[in-house]
């Protein structure tokens, strides 16, 4: 069943069915201002944190599902109808109305067919303000004048979502609204320069054109679908020191038949003065700056889209790695994870491992987000080479301001509690920095980046900025000599805490994936260091002893055991009775490049053997069934969900990448396949999720919703899959000082066309593959000379900045 459609020419995917089963997310707003709305306009907006900087509220998992959220009403004043130009809140009958969602990158467009009406609401922010803009379109296309209501409306947050949450008894006397020309300002008094905004065109004049109090806005004993104000004809004028406070403007339309007219309501960040800031800029002159705005906002996408494009046989590829996927991982590494309809902004910060992962993805597309990512997780070290699992990088910048202290009590955590001990860290959490920062190089050759001095998490010191400082190279050095220190009775690094899988604890045993992911980083720190002329012998050494240990202690003889429990048991091999055979530790194996090929082999066959199913690949088989708290609280999910066997979406891309080592492209695609939302965008009454989106998990063929999506948006699946994609199916991966030209690709495939833009010059990449193989490049020609192929793989030389080079390439 479907709801929707790709339009790629617009870059936006449609929902032309307007009742989709879940909510169907997107993120309005590319820096400080941020959105997240659903397909019927509900959502909310924070500034830069949705924890301590809510502006307007939310009502999680709630009842009606996505309430409030920023709305507008249309009424009919003869006939006393109304509607909204979304479908919910007003939720119109589907057989007399006609709803449409576009979500576009970064903004959403909710249109809407009624009673002779046709009415348009695009919400977005603009790329330098933070404004939020609904551009407001209708046009009367019945055959008599039609005299209309036009109602905004949004409910605001306390900033401190917490409190607003928990503490009525502050938040409701907090916060003060008022009105004066033609804005409605809110005032958080609790705060120094706490104020929002809510504004529209034109004068706004009158009691009955303006409400600051929701609960005069919506009336008693009603919600959003049939407030008061709009079932009257008019607001009330409220406002007051204290209460539940929103933003709701009234303005009048006349409409001829056939006639159109536009109207802009802006919501954001400031007060008054601020407010009448951005009306006199996007409220003047025919809305100009709106549609100016809108275009850079489309500009600014277009521009990093076009640092990678492909045309592959392949359409749900190109539409996912041309559009969704780049969006999705960049929008990780914009927001960090914790803004999303599942987590609701009461946690954030930046998780260690993940915001290592998301910035590895999009240094082409955003190198100063993706540098200053690296920089603040280097400062989130410790000296002992652990991250902070979880950190908020203001921690260790100097503190200008006196931090906002809550009237309620509530104690200021010590600076050894933020700074965690050991014991609380997790063994892979810095691992994925090193080559994190070796990629970003890669595409960036900023080599002076691993010269750059940082401080250490543990020495840092808010007062003064001062602590023990080091070379960037020096803390990858750091992270590198704990895994080396922290290893088990097998030789295998230890879990800690956890690994990747933060509900496969060990107890505290041994785990293969972070040994694996050892010797991955370790690769990537010895060529760098190596390109860099660095003496990197000892780790060289290190390298070759981690080697040893997962090919003795970790191949059981099939496939590549999980790990080991505190108490020696194995995990995930061919005794076990549930949790054989795991995802993790056979692809890193195989990613590493750790083990022999012949054992790379056999582990992958038994990926695909135990772990395929059509919605992609389980992370372990058979599911755990009994709780065992030695093996983790993994023991306690469900059959099927989460990382108990359900298809974890993160680690199918390393599955498609492994696959590729191992020059079975088939495979490889025959993996992605089976992920591909958009291959599901006609199985929504399985999928139920957004299709242009990856989720963090689907349900596994243990549970009965076997293929259902879950957790749209926030995951590092995107990230991955847009790597694994590009850098090891397609094979295009920036070095030191080349571009690497390694495809693997199913052998049907007769050619594949790629524009990359790389250190400032675009590389346009055909690659031909006549005698039908997998892999293997035989020939490349650049710009008409030959390129000498080493290993079957092109190597492409750096091209001097503003020039567009031909590339040809064929495999054999
Ligand atoms: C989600 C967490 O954000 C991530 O850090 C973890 O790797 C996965 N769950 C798997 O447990």
């Amino acid at each position: 069943m479907k709801y929707g459609y790709f339009d790629n020419e617009s870059r936006e995917y449609v929902i032309d069915r307007i009742d989709v089963p879940v909510s169907w997310t997107n993120y309005i707003g590319v820096k400080d201002l941020c959105g997240v709305f659903n397909h019927t306009a509900g959502g909310y907006l924070f500034y830069k944190s949705p924890e301590y900087h809510r502006i307007t509220r939310f009502r999680p998992n709630g009842v009606p599902m996505d309430r409030p959220g920023h709305y507008v009403y249309i009424r009919d004043d003869e006939t006393g109808e109304y509607w909204t130009l979304s479908w919910q809140p007003a939720g119109k009958d589907l057989k007399e109305a006609k709803y449409v969602c576009r979500h576009g990158l970064s903004y959403a467009k909710y249109q809407c067919e009624y009673s002779g009406i046709t009415g348009e609401q695009t919400i977005f922010i603009p790329l330098d303000d933070p404004a939020e803009i609904w551009n407001v379109k209708l046009k009367n296309d019945s055959n008599k004048k039609r005299k209309l209501s036009v109602f905004g409306y949004a409910e605001f947050s306390f900033h401190h979502i917490t409190v607003d949450n928990q503490n009525f008894q502050m938040s409701l006397y907090c916060a003060g609204s008022s009105f004066k020309d033609s804005i409605i300002e809110i005032d958080l008094f609790y705060e120094q320069k706490g104020f929002q905004y809510f504004t529209a065109d034109g004068n706004i004049e009158g009691n009955e054109n303006f409400d600051c109090l929701r609960d005069s806005f919506l009336g008693s004993y009603r919600t959003e679908s049939n407030p008061l104000a709009v079932e009257q004809g008019f607001c009330s004028g409220s406002f007051e020191l204290g209460g539940n406070h929103c933003g709701a403007l009234r303005k009048t339309v006349e409409l001829a038949p056939g006639e159109e007219t536009r109207l802009v309501f802006l919501l954001g960040e400031g007060d008054r003065q601020a407010g009448s800031v951005m009306r006199n800029k996007y409220c003047s002159k025919n809305f100009e700056q709106v549609d100016e705005s809108f275009e850079q906002l489309k500009n600014f996408w277009k521009e990093k889209l076009d640092k990678l494009q492909i045309k592959t046989p392949h359409e749900g590829m190109n539409t996912m790695i041309n559009i969704w996927t780049l969006y999705q991982a960049e929008i990780n590494v914009m927001f960090s994870r914790f803004a999303s309809f599942i987590e609701v902004g009461g946690r954030t910060g930046l998780g260690y491992r993940d915001t290592s992962q998301d910035a590895m993805m999009v240094p082409h597309s955003n190198p100063q987000k993706s540098r200053a990512r690296l920089v603040e997780l280097l400062k989130g070290l410790t000296t002992d080479g652990y991250g902070l699992h979880l950190f908020s990088p203001d921690w260790f910048e100097v503190q200008t301001e006196p931090p906002f202290k809550s009237p309620t009590v509530v104690p200021t955590p010590s600076r050894s509690q933020m700074v965690h001990g050991i014991e609380d860290a997790c063994a892979d959490d810095a691992l994925w920095l090193i080559p994190s920062i070796a990629e970003y190089i890669r595409e960036t050759g900023d080599f002076g980046f691993t010269d750059e001095m940082y401080t250490y998490a543990d020495t840092f010191d808010p007062k003064t900025g001062e602590g023990k400082k080091e070379s960037v190279f020096d803390h990858m050095k750091r992270i590198l000599d704990f895994s080396a220190r922290e290893t088990g009775p097998h030789g295998i690094c230890k879990g800690l805490r956890a690994d990747w899988n933060d509900c496969l604890n060990l107890g505290g045993g041994e785990s293969a994936m972070v040994s694996f992911l050892h010797h991955w980083a370790l690769t990537h720190f010895i060529a760098l260091g190596k390109y860099l002329k660095r003496d990197v012998s000892s780790y060289e050494n290190m390298a070759s002893n981690v080697r040893k240990a997962c090919e003795k202690e970790l191949w059981n003889g099939s496939w590549f055991t999980r790990g080991f429990t505190v108490s020696g048991r194995s995990i995930g091999s061919p005794d076990c009775k549930e949790g054989k055979v795991f995802m993790e530790s056979n692809t890193w194996a195989v990613l590493s490049g750790a083990v022999s090929r012949e054992h790379g082999i056999a582990a992958m066959d038994a990926v695909d053997k135990y772990l395929y199913t059509s919605y992609g690949l389980k992370l372990c088989d058979p599911a755990f069934s009994q709780p065992d708290d030695e093996v983790g609280f993994v023991t306690r999910v469900y059959k099927g969900l989460k990382e108990n066997a359900a298809i974890f979406s993160h680690p199918n891309p390393w599955a498609w990448a492994a696959e590729t080592m191992l020059g079975r492209g088939d495979r490889a695609m025959k993996f992605f396949d089976a992920l591909c939302p958009y291959n599901q965008n006609d199985k929504i009454e399985v999928r139920r999720a957004e299709p242009y989106m990856y989720c963090q998990f689907i349900s596994g063929p243990d549970h009965s919703a076997f293929g259902r999506a879950n957790h749209p948006f926030m995951t590092g699946s995107a990230g991955w899959s847009y790597f694994a994609a590009t850098r090891f199916m397609l094979g295009i991966r920036p070095d030191f000082d080349s571009l690497i030209i390694d495809p693997c690709i199913p052998p049907e495939w007769p050619s594949f066309n790629v524009r990359r833009v790389w250190r400032d010059a675009v590389y346009n990449i055909t690659v031909k593959n006549p005698n039908r193989v997998s892999k293997g490049v035989i020939e490349c020609m650049l710009n008409n000379q030959n390129v000498s192929c080493n290993n079957n793989i092109a190597q492409i030389p750096v091209q001097a900045e503003k020039t567009e080079n031909l590339v040809v390439v064929v495999m054999g």
